[in-house]
């Protein structure tokens, strides 16, 4: 059986025998990208190249990316959903197409890691009358000649959603398209996607996970989710790209393949529980250790054990690349997987700390090919320690809260009172659910989602607030002040790199604070050249222009924003000339010259990562 690093290993040395370089895995935090979070699957390190920039390694690339995808967070417990997995890539920038990449994938699964060809069953793009692509109809005979050169005879199935499986082998999908957003509906002007042929392996028809499928009453197909089939790689023919007008090929015909290295492994073993592999094994063992509990046999065991492994590991791969747990951003999705670790924990009886234990055997697994986590093991241990000490203090506090609730004549849970146990302790809503049927008490969702709802516009207005609150007043001097800042922020991604991105900014009539990221003290050169820098913008008195636009368009003029919700209508988009351009609220000054004279007082560390400037206008 061959071990997680073998099969790495066998993949990356497949595609390098056809001609590939091997890039290494990007951070799971984007570089120069505002618009997500985290790196949430393989083509998102290389859009610009995607999109046509020519990368220095060439038009063959093959790497295994680190991925976080954190809407899955809720999803971990079915043998088959990780929020971090690792993404196989091979791409082609421009350079071969389906007729040669098609039959790489079936040699690299049949030959090479030898997966039986009749286990294997596959679909592609149906067609798209709307937007004038038709069936995909080359990755068909592609595939037929495929499966035929291993004694298969293929048959093409359209509608399996509602036929069911039949004799088929090569299924067409509607949806059999990929882009970042989704299908072509829903991508904004810019984005590159195309039709995709995904590859998925059969567990076998009498699989017990099938027969306990919420899916059972419908008829199973390789794309209805029950656990049945595993899709273990996709190509996608990346060729196209929204514009106003619709669809138009991009300069360059692309390949996109993310094979699911988690998945693959889980079906070299014949198993479809991906936490059966060695990548989880460990974890588990050691929770069999701490909890005295059994993994294997136990099924209602078997989700506090997936939840635990996933998270745990999740965490540690996020702190390994800088991100701990927080209140904000990306910190926040931390703190949630540490939170749900301890309280899942508690489930299998682990009631001390116990993160601490788990990281060396994360860092192990990893070793070899990230050893960067290796080497902070014990930061992540020493933050992770706190972060549960706290939280087990809250839990206990709010599970005594909860205990306060119950009153003899109490039927149901009020969804404001959900809400202010998830709000005030961190308690997560499945955590209430679970408490409540213990007590055969109903909860009313209906009433959790509005609270919930409610919360959510209270912080959209409070951010709006803040955001305008970032500056003291709309005087004279504050504007000045505030078009100063914009400048700033580009002279700090000129001259320290584009990993800077503002984190916060509060200005008064007397100066500008600044907040952003950047990994170490600047040096007095590099204080003086931002100085400098902006101080020769404000002498060439630029004029500054406003439009109102979307979100899209503002992405495709390169504006610096915070783009958090993604598809709101309208914004303001700032340019001072051509040097710097963003989306904000106002207001600025009309010409550049007015301002004076730019001067840095202070620059010093608020936190990882992140510093702080406090300059000011002087005339
Ligand atoms: N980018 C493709 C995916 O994530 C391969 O499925």
């Amino acid at each position: 059986m061959l071990t997680p690093n073998e099969l790495r290993q066998k993949y990356l040395d497949f595609f390098v025998k056809q001609g590939h370089k091997i890039i290494p895995s990007a951070s799971l935090l984007p570089e120069n990208d505002p618009t997500t979070l985290f790196t949430s699957c393989g083509m998102q390190p290389l859009v610009p190249y995607l999109l046509g920039k020519e990368h220095p390694l060439g038009m063959r690339l093959t790497d295994s990316q680190k991925s976080f995808r954190s809407n899955d967070i809720e999803e971990v417990g079915d043998n088959r959903h990780t929020t971090f997995f690792e993404m196989l890539g091979n791409w082609s920038l421009g350079d071969y197409f389906k007729s040669k990449q098609l039959p790489w994938v079936f040699e690299f699964l049949t030959s090479e890691i030898k997966l039986d060809p009749k286990n294997l069953y596959v679909t592609v793009f149906r067609g798209n009358k709307n937007i004038n692509i038709p069936r995909d109809d080359e990755a068909i005979n592609i595939w037929k000649n495929l499966f035929k050169s291993v004694g298969i005879e293929a048959e093409v199935v359209d509608g399996a959603e509602k036929k069911g499986l039949g004799n088929g082998r090569i299924f067409s999908y509607e949806d059999n398209w990929w882009s970042r957003s989704g299908i072509p509906d829903k991508m904004p002007i810019g984005e590159p996607g195309g039709p995709d042929s995904e590859v998925f392996y059969d567990f076998g028809a009498d699989l017990m996970i099938h027969e306990k499928s919420r899916f059972k009453a419908q008829k199973c197909h390789v794309n209805c989710d029950c656990g049945r089939f595993l899709e273990i790689g996709n190509s996608v023919f990346m060729e196209y790209v929204r514009t106003e007008k619709g669809f138009e090929k991009l300069p360059k015909a692309n390949v996109d393949f993310g094979g699911g290295f988690e998945r693959i492994l889980a079906a070299i073993n014949n198993d479809p529980d991906v936490f059966k592999t060695e990548l989880f094994q460990p974890i588990i063992r050691k929770l069999e250790d701490l909890s005295g509990q059994k993994y294997e046999g136990f099924e209602n065991n078997k989700r506090p054990f997936r939840i635990i492994s996933d998270h745990i590991k999740a965490a540690t791969m996020l702190a390994a690349d800088g991100v701990f747990p927080s209140n904000k951003d990306q910190g926040y999705f931390s703190r949630r997987l540490l939170r749900r670790s301890v309280v899942y924990a508690k489930k299998l009886g682990i009631d001390k700390n116990f993160l601490s234990d788990l990281i060396p055997v994360v860092t192990k697994i990893y070793a070899e090919v990230y050893p960067e986590v290796k080497k902070q093991e014990g930061t992540i241990q020493k933050y992770f320690s706190e972060e549960e000490e706290r939280f087990r203090k809250t839990l206990n506090h709010g599970l005594k809260e909860f205990e306060k609730l119950i009153t003899d004549n109490l039927k149901k849970i009020s969804g404001k009172q959900v809400f202010d146990l998830y709000q005030s302790y961190g308690f997560p809503i499945e955590l209430t659910v679970e408490l409540a049927e213990e007590k055969g008490l109903d909860v009313d969702f209906v009433e959790f989602e509005k609270e919930k709802q409610k919360h959510q516009e209270i912080s959209r207005e409070g951010a709006k607030q803040k955001f305008s609150g970032g500056l003291a007043d709309q005087s004279e001097q504050t504007t000045k002040l505030h078009t100063a800042t914009h400048l700033l922020h580009q002279a700090l991604r000129n001259i320290l790199g584009e990993h800077v991105k503002q984190s916060g900014s509060n200005i008064t009539p007397e100066r500008l604070r600044f907040d952003f990221s950047h990994p170490e003290k600047m040096t007095p050169e590099q204080i003086t050249k931002v100085e400098a820098e902006v101080n020769s913008v404000i002498q060439k008195d630029i004029p500054i222009t406003m439009e109102i636009t979307t979100v899209p368009e503002a992405k495709k003029a390169g504006a610096l924003a915070l783009f958090e919700d993604k598809y709101q209508d309208k914004v303001k988009l700032y340019k001072v000339g051509y040097y710097s351009v963003e989306v904000c609220g106002g207001p600025h000054v009309e010409h550049t010259g007015i301002l004076g004279k730019f001067r840095i007082k202070k620059e010093e560390g608020i936190g990882r990562g992140l510093r702080r400037i406090k300059a000011v206008l002087e005339s």
